[in-house]
């Protein structure tokens, strides 16, 4: 589940599916075959067993080679044969089976398999194997729509509480700050007025503290100024606030990103900053923003303690780090190592449409 901290929205995402059976469990198969493959060979050895008998008899009227050693030897080659034949037979029929057993239990629903080019096999196999890959991108199509719904609507729901937090309860603040300065005014005793001080001051870190929460709720930096200033912002706080040498820096074109990619890239460097004061306990913490003509990367780096375990260790902030920057068709990779620090980069393709108008931004000024 992914869970944005302070907002209460979750998301579930698709992630790998348990094993539906180990791989004893696939015995399932491998029974079902050992039974289909133990049934066809005794069917066959009896039926065998049956027709070289009738043979003989049919072709030894006198019954003088009932007892001899031919029967045994024609017998006995005749089921070396069957048996041979079957199990060539039924282990290549099966093959392709098998293949596609363990290609849908080790499939990562959170990151679906692409569909072969060639798919080879018997017909039913490359129909069922055809109709898992359709399912597949059926499910991973589901899991992008709701997860954008889920997300699209945190976003709306982390607006509306930041500007009801800003609107209402700021107001209420300031009109409470303003009645006790003209109480104040009008008192004339000295303790009264000292304590009257103390609460106008617990309000007002009460005011500070509230905006702070609605900032983070939904930066207004982004909206206004857009995610260059956001990021500023996000890190230069980071770095006031827990005392490490945070820098922000800007590489290239980052003005033609569309509006929900910002937002991804924004949320992304929230959680990994977060992340970095909370766990890493580092001294740097570095963020970098990389334009080009076709993609952009967002670079959260820090000198910390840096972790293992890899994404065994993933919990729901970096969950919902991969979550938003699939969501944005972008990548997401973690690299951490103990005593290595950690890094997140989220590479994401600018839409086809901005491309095209860098093309043709250039093209006009080439001709002019
Ligand atoms: N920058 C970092 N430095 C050190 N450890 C980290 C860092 N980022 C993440 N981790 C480790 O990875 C775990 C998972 O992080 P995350 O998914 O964001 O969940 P949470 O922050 O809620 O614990 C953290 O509990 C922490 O142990
Ligand atoms: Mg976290």
């Amino acid at each position: 589940m992914v869970a944005d901290r302070g907002n209460g929205i979750l998301i579930r995402p698709i992630r790998s599916h348990p094993k539906v059976a180990s791989r004893d469990g696939r015995s399932g198969l491998c029974m079902r075959r050992g039974t289909l493959l133990t049934q066809v060979l005794t069917v066959n050895l009896l039926l065998i067993a049956a027709a070289v008998l009738a043979a003989s008899i049919a072709s030894d009227p006198d019954n003088t080679l009932r007892d001899s050693a031919t029967i045994g030897l024609v017998l006995g080659f005749a089921l070396a044969a069957t048996v041979a034949v079957n199990i060539w037979l039924l282990t290549r029929r099966f093959e392709p089976l098998e293949r596609l057993v363990d290609e849908m239990e080790s499939a990562d629903l959170s990151n679906p398999p692409q569909a072969p080019a060639t798919v080879t096999g018997s017909r039913e196999v490359v129909s069922l194997e055809r109709s898992f890959h359709a399912m597949l991108e059926r499910l991973e199509a589901e899991r992008r729509s709701a997860a954008s719904v889920a997300l699209g609507a945190q976003e709306r729901e982390r607006e509306r509480i930041a500007r009801d937090l800003h609107d209402e309860v700021n107001q209420a603040l300031t009109a409470l700050l303003l009645r006790l300065e003209a109480v104040r005014r009008q008192s004339d005793d000295p303790a009264a007025d000292a304590e009257l001080a103390e609460i106008g001051e617990l309000v007002s870190r009460a005011m500070r503290e509230l905006l702070d929460l609605a900032r983070g709720l939904r930066p207004t930096t982004l909206d206004d100024l857009g995610l260059e200033a956001a990021l500023a912002t996000l890190v230069e706080e980071a770095g006031r606030e827990a005392g490490l040498a945070a820098g922000f820096e800007v590489e290239g074109d980052v003005e033609r990103m569309p509006e929900d990619l910002q937002l991804v890239a924004y949320r992304i460097a929230q959680e990994a900053v977060t992340n970095a004061v909370q766990h890493a306990g580092a001294e740097h913490l570095r963020v970098r923003l990389i334009g080009s003509d076709e993609e952009v990367e967002l670079r959260i780096s820090d000198d910390g303690a840096g972790y293992e375990g890899g994404r065994a260790r993933e919990r729901l902030g970096i969950a919902g780090m991969r979550e938003r920057a699939l969501l944005c068709g972008g990548e997401l990779s973690v690299e951490s190592a103990p005593g290595a620090g950690t890094r997140v980069t989220l590479r994401a393709d600018l839409p086809m449409r901005m491309r095209m108008e860098a093309d043709e931004a250039e093209t006009e000024r080439c001709a002019s």
